[in-house]
């Protein structure tokens, strides 16, 4: 700790410290004018940056040091070294830079270095660029799209029509933390609304789109208004599966997809006793912790024997199974419900349980309506390419929706993971400007669930074989899933350096593949 500040940790940069303690690579943390700052050496250079992450906070000392980048062990956000900028969502805003310099045997950490602009050129951005872009959908790939648009110098019109009723807002957390009643409103939105006014992107609420006309280039809104277009960017999502049972409509059953969804189920938790939560999805046991957090009785229903088997495979699932069990769940496996009433859900063997509420979570279709409609190429997705461009020229689509050519999986792929969203809708945003940038990140998720967390890297559609390294019940253990011989993905507990090796290996492959 440092001596004069307690809440400060590691040595005073401003102060020097020996030039030895600084290794190859290796994240040095300490602290400068009062902030806490991470020394990196890589060969002859010294680079010192915030050493907390933009998006949540994640201690980058713990990170891991990449070429001329440091990425977050928390959610695999990663930042250059030399301007701060985030070069990978979840992180949208950079970390602060400092100078530093070799004096002697020591090194010093002096003022912080503005910001530096974005790589690309204005003049560039500017030849190529389409006059005005529209973005339907206003969740994690549209917004990460309008923002890499002005982050890319891009001057034109900016119109970003959303469906939801709020700004573009942090849908992992509706799950987690806000449904338990331990992250404040203010955590919940992306970006403020005078944000996007000074980034002058024009952002429609409750605009929902009702059809695209791909040779007028204009979509048109269900209030009949219509919005002309050069380049559009589908970032529609995914819907909430209904349950489609003698009671499925009564007014105490929740779903769980926007901002709308989470208040309405934390105004119900609020005077709830006994929930019923249908369908053991991430979204669903995330659902049942937080709800066991406000003291709610817990029964999950599922339809599988074991829980997660298919993403996670038998071992996880029944450790999952255990920890929800620990913390007071009860489930009904191999199970499916026949009706709902005022007062309970009845099960398909006839069991009937006590609920004032329900929650379904049953799993999620990817909103292709729009693109069906317009007559673009689907298949179970939205069909793009490696550049995420869409059958239509000029029209791109990002996120839950896009399924795209995944070479590490080998066949084209659409997942529904949050920072894979946000990462394409920056890499659609700069396709849309010319730059010609392949989408070829590897897929990253995570889940939080009581004070477990598990981060995935990879994408196992299928798989033969999980082979475990460490152990679960002492949350210290890599898992790894593989398909005739080849590893596919890796999920860690509590292991982020090695969930982040991982990420690298998955990219080195790629990049050799290439
Ligand atoms: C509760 C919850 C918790 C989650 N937790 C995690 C997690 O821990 N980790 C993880 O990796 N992923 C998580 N996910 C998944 C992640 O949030 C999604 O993969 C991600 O949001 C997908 O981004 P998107 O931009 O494709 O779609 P969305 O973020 O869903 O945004 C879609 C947008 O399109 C709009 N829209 C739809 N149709 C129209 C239309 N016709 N006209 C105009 N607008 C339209 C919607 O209103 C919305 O604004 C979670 C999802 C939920 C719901
Ligand atoms: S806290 Fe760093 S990526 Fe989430």
């Amino acid at each position: 700790m440092s001596e004069s500040n307690p809440e400060l940790v590691g040595p005073d940069f401003g102060k020097g410290v020996p030039a030895s303690v600084a290794l190859e690579g290796a994240p040095l943390l300490g602290h400068s004018h009062g902030e806490q700052v991470i020394v990196v050496r890589r060969g002859s250079e010294l680079f010192a940056v915030g050493a907390l992450c933009t998006h949540y906070g994640g201690p980058l000392a713990e990170g891991l040091v990449d070429g001329d980048t440091v990425r977050c062990p928390w959610h695999h956000a990663c930042f250059s070294l030399r301007t701060g900028e985030a070069l990978r969502a979840p992180a949208l805003n950079p970390v602060s830079c400092w100078q530093v310099e070799q004096r002697d045997d020591n090194l010093y950490v002096g003022t912080r270095i503005e910001p530096a602009p974005v790589s690309q050129s204005a003049d560039r951005t500017e030849a190529v660029a389409p006059k005005s872009i529209v973005i339907v959908g206003g969740g994690a790939a549209g917004n990460a799209a309008a923002e890499m648009l002005r982050r890319e110098h891009y001057e034109g019109t900016i119109t970003l029509l959303s469906a939801d009723d709020s700004l573009p807002c942090d849908r992992p957390n509706l799950s987690k933390n806000y449904l338990a009643g331990s992250a404040p409103e203010e955590w919940i939105p992306l970006r403020s609304a005078e944000f996007y006014e000074q980034q002058r992107i024009d952002v429609r609420l409750n605009a929902r789109v009702v059809a695209i006309d791909i040779v007028k280039r204009r979509v048109r809104l269900e209030n009949g208004s219509l919005h002309d277009f050069e380049a559009l960017l589908l970032a529609t999502g995914a819907d909430p599966v209904r349950l489609d049972v003698p009671g499925g409509e009564l007014q105490h059953v929740h779903y769980l997809r926007t901002w709308a969804d989470s208040r309405a189920l934390v105004a119900a938790a609020a005077a709830a006793r006994r929930a019923v939560v249908i369908g053991a999805s991430f979204i669903g046991l995330e659902v049942a912790a937080s709800l066991r957090a406000r003291n709610i009785e817990v029964d999950v229903v599922g339809r599988e024997t074991t829980l997660m088997e298919r993403v996670l495979g038998v071992e996880a699932g029944r450790f999952l199974q255990g920890l929800h069990e620990d913390h007071g769940v009860t489930f009904h496996l191999g199970m499916t419900v026949a009706s709902i009433d005022e007062h309970a859900v009845t099960l398909a063997n006839g069991e009937m349980l006590r609920a004032d509420l329900v929650v379904v979570g049953i799993g999620v279709r990817p909103a292709i309506g729009l693109a069906e409609q317009a007559g673009l190429a689907v298949d179970r997705g939205v069909s793009v390419d490696r550049y995420l461009s869409t059958s239509a020229g000029g029209i791109y689509a990002a996120g839950d929706i896009a399924r795209w050519p995944d070479r590490l999986g080998g066949e084209p792929t659409r997942v529904e993971h949050w920072v894979v969203a946000e990462r394409q809708g920056q890499v659609a945003a700069r396709n849309m400007l010319g730059r010609r940038e392949p989408f070829d990140m590897v897929p990253f998720f995570w889940t939080e669930q009581y004070d477990f967390s598990l981060a995935y890297v990879g994408h196992a559609e299928r798989f033969d074989e999980v082979r475990i390294d460490g152990a679960l019940d002492e949350r210290d253990c890599t898992l790894s899933y593989w398909r005739g011989g080849r590893k596919l993905a890796v999920a860690v507990v509590h292991r982020d350096l090695e969930g982040l090796r991982s990420e690298v290996e998955f990219e080195r492959a790629l990049a050799a593949a290439a």
